[in-house]
């Protein structure tokens, strides 16, 4: 938080609806721990570095997906295409198995690829810092392919959009 003389000028509410402008990509971090598929969306995910390759994520501290993550020391990023907002949805959930209803491969790191994502990213998580009440993980990548050349799914102000280009 900003510092202010009088402290915050801001509550939470306006913290959310402001940041909200903010547009992202959605994608659906996965991973398999003790044989068991994970995945949680996220939305800010970020390219870090070319050289070495890395890249980032920041999952809240109460997820329940996040520590299954990090105890399988690996991750793929997947990428959202534009007709994905159901998927999105279901990994943003709380659901027992979010994979029930999805089609997945193993990546070359044996982390889920989900069917029809425009990209993905395998990565090895290299280092977890703080960030408030989220972790800021940064993953070394070594795998990475584009799948389908399509238009992404778009998060803004609370809500799914697609952009044309
Ligand atoms: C578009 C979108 C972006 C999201 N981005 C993040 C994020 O960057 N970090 C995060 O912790 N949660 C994010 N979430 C919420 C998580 O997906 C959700 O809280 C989580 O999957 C809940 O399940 P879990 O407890 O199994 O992790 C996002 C949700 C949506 C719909």
């Amino acid at each position: 938080m900003s510092e202010h003389p009088d402290g915050p000028t801001f509550d939470s509410a306006k913290y959310r609806q402001v940041l909200g402008h903010f547009p992202t990509g959605v994608t659906v971090i996965t991973a398999i721990t003790d044989g068991t598929p994970v995945g949680m969306a996220i939305g800010s995910f970020a390219s870090l570095s070319l050289d070495p390759a890395q890249v980032l994520f920041c999952p809240a501290k109460t997820s329940s997906s996040w520590p299954k993550i990090q105890a399988a020391g690996k991750f793929c990023v997947n990428i959202l295409s534009e007709d994905q907002e159901d998927v999105s949805r279901v990994f943003a959930s709380k659901a027992d198995d979010k994979f029930a209803e999805i089609g997945w491969r193993r990546s070359g790191n044996g982390s889920p690829i989900i069917d029809g994502v425009l990209a993905y990213i395998d990565c090895d998580i290299a280092g977890v810092l703080d960030g408030g009440d989220h972790d800021i993980v940064v993953g070394a990548v070594n795998d990475l392919e584009v799948r389908h050349e399509g238009g992404p799914l778009v998060f803004f102000r609370g809500g799914y959009g697609r952009v044309t280009f």
